[in-house]
């Protein structure tokens, strides 16, 4: 099989492998690109109704602009570059964010918990990917999961007792989110999920 050099230490990654590592950064770029667009519309709306989300908001908002741009600066040496569907993730970040924070407090953090769960998921398995094919990139998700997680329990702290209604909402984000990823992996996020789960013996 043709080899490529990875661009973090010069190991050999199969043209397979360097394909799905620049997968890998651009669903990331474009996922960091829908939480910016998501936390923006939600700051929008928590200005009119509720002031006490903002500094909260503003604060992982700060977060995933500084993912965003670092996923942005590890896409040339992998030959990557920004999603073919950008824009829906950038509409639909904005209007998931926009009709949850019009929902109230619950709707924003039910919003954030959702995401931020189905993200730390895929990271997780894109983590266990590239633990021996790119040092690099892993370092640099490793510590931005580590920020994800924080973003997560900041939103499930706030989060009283869900109804079904939240429930329900956070099973909807959770399944666009995986779909979106799947969609914009070309379904490399299954098979990286399931290299995962055979290596932890349960497939
Ligand atoms: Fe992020
Ligand atoms: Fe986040």
């Amino acid at each position: 099989m043709a080899q490529r050099e990875s661009p973090s230490r010069g190991t050999q990654v199969s043209r397979r492998d360097a394909k799905t590592i620049a997968r890998i950064v651009r669903v990331n770029h474009a996922g960091e690109f829908g939480a910016i667009r998501i936390y923006s519309a939600q700051i929008l709306v928590s200005g009119w109704f509720w002031p006490d989300c903002l500094p909260l908001l503003a604060e992982m908002l700060a977060d995933e602009r500084r993912h965003c741009a670092q996923f942005r600066d590890a896409m040339p040496a992998r030959n990557s570059r920004p999603c073919r569907v950008m824009r829906f993730w950038s509409l639909g970040g904005w209007l998931l964010g926009f009709f949850t924070a019009l929902l109230g407090r619950q709707g924003i953090w039910a919003c954030t918990a959702a995401v931020e769960a189905t993200v730390h998921r895929h990271l997780d398995d894109q983590l266990h990917f590239l633990g021996d094919r790119d040092a690099a990139l892993h370092a640099v998700i490793l510590s931005i999961r580590e920020e994800e997680l924080a973003h997560l329990h900041h939103a499930e702290a706030r989060l009283h007792a869900p109804g079904m209604v939240l429930r329900s909402l956070r099973r909807i984000i959770s399944a666009v989110t995986d779909g979106l990823i799947w969609l914009s992996t070309w379904g490399d996020s299954s098979r990286m999920a399931d290299a995962l789960l055979a290596d932890r013996g349960i497939r």
